[in-house]
């Protein structure tokens, strides 16, 4: 994305929301009650003609946006561009923590993308939040030239990071990484002044400045970095790539989206969370769920009401058919034997398409409702008269790592 100005955010966002209203019933509405609540009717007309003759393989290509439809079109113009061109620097793997390939992925382009922003601002310090197993921080820190400390909410992931660094210094042949720190903390934005909140033992020169960095910041991580870089004078960079959206509520966080009282639901934050560029294709289960929830409704008598009369559990094994998902999904036995389950679901089988379509055409609306959240954050950022720039950069390979649009952003002072 280029550097765009609040002006510009503005308007983006408002051509986004002019496209997105009129859909906003499709979007809210959640796969699992598809036939109970006939979300069929949701999805208008032309589109559903159009879809309703393509193949399985076809399908598998709407979300990313690949088949000539006018409104994958407008989908494509109102979105974030979502191809990476950043080039990563190869780590070291440490035995014993090798990293997944998409984790070395990520860590090879983001450590890189933040060694170059520290250098181009002359920042010394990072702070990274959320550090997991620590291989970010342990990466950026094999640069002597600046301390990094790492804040990990979870002692147990402390531990195991803790456990890795010890690993990495005898690779290095070091007695200590002297530039590096783990600690456990959870992160929230109630707080007056969080660098002296984790820099008790004065690991950071409290007159120097800080980066603030987070690689997928999950649920309300990112909101919280947001008002802590803006809040605090010292940190004078932000850097961070987000996550699970659907456990983030700070929505919106933009003065502007705020004054016109936009919502998103969890299910359109769910969404947003997608992988369009994957290639996937709706599973048998989303099909049967959504079958199971007529079942309960009409075989059993249970309503939004008596829902704790059968509870739905999550099915940890693979099964082959409708009975079998739904005597493994209920937590006590039904009165009704295999063959009179198998009948009903012969019922719904031929509509097993429409709801294939239904979750292909949500799963397009991935990239439109993941910029909402992102441009709206962006926007927030340049609201403040202490931001000088504020911009989106697709970092990695979405087929990798779909999430994958970091917010980058840099003070006046
Ligand atoms: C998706 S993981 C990413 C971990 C690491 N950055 C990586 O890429 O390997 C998010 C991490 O952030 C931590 N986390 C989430 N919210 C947090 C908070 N408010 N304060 C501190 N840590 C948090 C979680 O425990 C988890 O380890």
């Amino acid at each position: 994305m280029d550097l765009l100005t609040r002006d510009e955010i503005e308007a983006k966002l408002d051509r986004l929301l002019a496209f997105l209203n009129p859909l906003r019933s499709l979007l809210n509405a959640h796969v699992n009650s598809f036939f109970t609540d006939d979300h069929w009717q949701l999805i208008p007309a032309a589109w559903k003609e159009k879809l309703s003759v393509l193949s399985e393989e076809e399908l598998t290509l709407l979300p990313s946006g690949k088949l000539d439809l006018e409104w994958l079109q407008n989908i494509s113009e109102l979105s974030l561009p979502r191809k990476n061109r950043a080039i990563g620097t190869p780590v070291k793997e440490i035995k014993g923590f090798a990293m997944s390939s998409k984790k070395k992925h990520e860590i090879e382009i983001f450590a890189s993308l933040i060694n170059e922003i520290s250098k181009a601002k002359e920042i010394r310090q990072i702070v990274e939040a959320g550090s997991g197993r620590g291989y970010l921080s342990q990466t950026l820190a094999s640069d002597e030239r600046v301390r990094v400390l790492a804040i990990e909410g979870s002692s147990q992931k402390t531990k195991s990071g803790k456990e890795r660094e010890t690993l990495l210094e005898r690779k290095q042949k070091k007695s200590k990484l002297d530039n590096h720190k783990t600690i456990t903390h959870w992160i929230t934005n109630e707080t007056t002044d969080f660098l002296a909140d984790i820099n008790e033992d004065e690991f950071l020169d409290a007159d120097e400045a800080v980066g603030l960095v987070g690689l997928h910041a999950c649920g309300s991580l990112s909101s919280s970095l947001q008002e802590i870089y803006l809040s605090s004078k010292s940190i004078r960079c932000l850097c961070y790539v987000g996550c699970c959206y659907h456990l983030d509520e700070k929505f919106p966080l933009s003065s502007h989206l705020k004054r016109k009282r936009i919502k998103m639901s969890r299910n359109e934050r769910m969404i947003a969370q997608s992988a369009p560029d994957k290639d996937n294709y709706p599973s048998l289960s989303l099909f049967y769920r959504a079958v199971l929830e007529v079942f309960l409704r009409d075989r059993l008598g249970v309503g939004e009401i008596e829902r704790t009369k059968y509870r739905v559990g999550k099915l940890y094994r693979r099964v082959d058919s409708f009975p079998d998902y739904v005597f493994g999904a209920l937590d006590r036995p039904c009165q009704f034997s295999r063959d009179d389950v198998t009948r009903f679901y012969e019922d719904f089988e031929p509509l097993k398409k429409r709801l294939e379509i239904f979750c292909q055409i949500q799963s397009a609306f991935g990239p439109c409702l993941e910029s909402l959240i992102l441009m709206d954050r962006l926007l927030h950022l340049l609201e403040s008269h202490d931001v000088v720039r504020a911009t989106i950069l697709p970092v990695f390979d979405s087929k990798i790592s779909p999430r994958n649009q970091a917010i980058i952003s840099w003070k006046s002072y």
